[in-house]
């Protein structure tokens, strides 16, 4: 069987990845996607890493069982506390997303940027080893982006009460002068809109999802797995929850429920 024709695999607590999906899709549209949205144990960012390396390996196999070629771990919590782990137990590439730190360090003239994540990726080794090599002469302000998750999911995009509840966040931040604002989880692209009614329009922000997809393909590409048939891809879409709410994200695809 021709490898390169197998799907690449995406999997996220919920919704969020579908931000990251749309990146790899509008970079290589001859490849085929499989995504998983593991929307009945979203939020991710308040488990152990023991809970969200479990979570992982039921999502890697079963993409793995649906034959993808290459695994795209596209949640920020996810990929910070169990990526190491799923490169080690499974014989196929994986990508990860980590918060966009360098970029925003290396350009901030204050030299001091926000980061808005999920306390399993705050809290994460490999987010705290990423932070400390970057920002040795940036301040940075961390917040914990508690609710915003469960607002993004619920659909709650453009009510009053998230716009309140990232102003409350972001307060911080804007306290202590930021100039970059990183998103550093999946689901916060979404926010983008309402973040920039918010901000004054000095801050840039900035998320990891077209740095994934270029690292999607360089990987496809160097292991040969790179999908050159120009031909129409198929993506198909599994949420373990509600259809409705993946579907809002993804209106002119067909979403499936899936018992996973
Ligand atoms: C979560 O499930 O809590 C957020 C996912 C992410 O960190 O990207």
């Amino acid at each position: 069987m021709n490898k390169t024709l197998s799907p690449i695999g995406i999997f996220d607590s919920g919704i969020g990845g579908t931000s990251i999906l749309k990146e790899i899709h509008q970079l290589l549209p001859q490849e085929n996607i499989i995504y998983l949205a593991d929307s009945k144990n979203a939020p991710y960012g308040y488990k152990t890493k023991e809970e969200i390396t479990q979570l992982c390996i039921k999502n890697t196999e079963l993409l793995i069982n649906k034959g993808c070629k290459i695994i795209v771990v596209a949640c920020n919590t996810a990929t910070t506390n169990s990526i190491d782990y799923l490169r080690k137990k499974y014989p196929i590439p994986f990508i990860g997303i980590e918060p966009a730190i360098k970029p925003a360090a290396l350009n901030s003239k204050n030299n001091t940027v926000g980061i808005l994540a999920t306390k399993g990726t705050l809290s994460s080794e490999l987010f705290t080893k990423t932070s400390e090599l970057f920002t040795k002469n940036t301040e940075v302000v961390e917040v914990i982006g508690a609710g915003l998750v469960e607002a993004i999911e619920a659909g709650k995009l453009n009510e009053e009460s998230t716009t309140q509840l990232l102003k409350k966040l972001l307060q911080p931040m804007l306290d202590r002068n930021i100039d970059y604002l990183v998103l550093g989880c999946s689901h916060y692209p979404y926010l983008i809109p309402l973040l920039k009614q918010i901000l004054p329009k000095h801050i840039i922000i900035i998320d990891s999802g077209q740095a994934v997809a270029r690292q999607t393909k360089n990987i496809l590409k160097s292991t040969s797995l790179l999908n050159t048939q120009q031909k129409k891809a198929s993506i198909d879409f599994y949420t373990n929850r509600s259809i409705d709410i993946l579907q809002k994200f993804v209106p002119k695809q067909t979403v499936q429920f899936l018992d996973f």
